[in-house]
């Protein structure tokens, strides 16, 4: 969907996944299947617009994840169902749906990008994933319903930074479960800050893993979120366009891509 003008959708479900993250479930008004890892541009009317990927897609509906973090995002945290937001997309590259086995590692909001990956893999009866997600705290971890049920049909790791009493798993950023990885000959599909991608791919260059088995998908400010604007470029690539998934040996020598 090339254009700027968004249409309008509704918000048919909203709920809190962690003090500072709501997940709004609206109805697909596009009608186009998009890949795992894609993102929208979400809009609300009079206050802006926000590129946001998608976490799972079923019967006509888009669920997205938004943690609020400044002016557009708190207005999403305001709104309720019957509510309605301007949508337009899918747009960017996505994770692409490869053969092997997959090593995914999240960070905090990342999840829901990666879960486009996994329910993906489920419909398609695919068991060869590994998932590693690292959260700040037990409160802070998203998606804790499919990360029940995910545990039954695949490996499922969880750490967090920093534990309390309901916590009996690993504390420690992801990069302290890295141990726990047995594929290394996998495909690694990276989210989350830019700084835990930083230090998520020393480790695995570390551990021997190829620079071309690794993607990390990169977040930019974006406008048009479909290569006119020139708000998202990484040196010659514009990440709505050419990304936001980015084979890491194609873009490490590009000064800005790591600030
Ligand atoms: C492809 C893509 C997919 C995304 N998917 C999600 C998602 O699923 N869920 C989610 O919660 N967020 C996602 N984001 C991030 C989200 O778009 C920003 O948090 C949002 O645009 C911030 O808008 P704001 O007006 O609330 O913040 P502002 O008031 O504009 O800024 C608040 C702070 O966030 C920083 N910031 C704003 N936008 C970005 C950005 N794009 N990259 C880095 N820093 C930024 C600003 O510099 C500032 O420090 C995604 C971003 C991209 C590029
Ligand atoms: S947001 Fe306009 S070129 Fe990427």
């Amino acid at each position: 969907m090339n254009t700027l003008n968004s249409m309008e959708t509704v918000i048919i479900d909203v709920w809190d996944e962690t003090p500072d993250i709501k997940s709004f479930l609206v109805n697909d008004v596009i009608g186009v299947l998009p890949n795992p890892g894609q993102f929208y541009e979400l809009r609300i009317f009079g206050r802006g617009e926000i590129p946001i990927s998608y976490g799972n897609y079923y019967d006509g509906k888009l669920l997205f994840s938004i943690k609020n973090v400044g002016y557009v995002t708190s207005y999403f945290h305001r709104l309720r169902s019957g509510d309605k937001v301007g949508i337009r997309g899918p747009y960017g590259n996505g994770w692409e749906i490869h053969d092997g086995r997959t090593v995914l590692i999240g960070g905090g909001i990342g999840l829901p990008p990666l879960s486009s990956y996994i329910e993906r893999m489920i419909k398609m009866n695919r068991k060869d994933i590994h998932l590693l997600y690292g959260a700040r705290t037990p409160g802070d971890i998203v998606y804790k319903e499919k990360l029940k049920k995910w545990k039954d049909l695949f490996r499922v790791d969880v750490t967090v930074d920093r534990g309390d009493e309901t916590w009996d798993g690993n504390v420690g950023v992801v990069t302290t479960i890295f141990n726990r990885i047995e594929w290394k000959d996998a495909r690694f599909y990276i989210i989350g800050p830019e700084v835990m991608m930083k230090f998520a791919v020393k480790e695995l260059l570390k551990m021997g893993i190829d620079e071309g088995k690794i993607y990390l998908s990169m977040e930019r400010k974006m406008k048009c979120g479909y290569g006119i604007c020139g708000h998202c470029n990484i040196g010659r690539f514009y990440v709505c366009r050419d990304g936001p998934v980015f084979r890491y040996d194609l873009i490490k020598d590009i000064p800005e891509s790591f600030h």
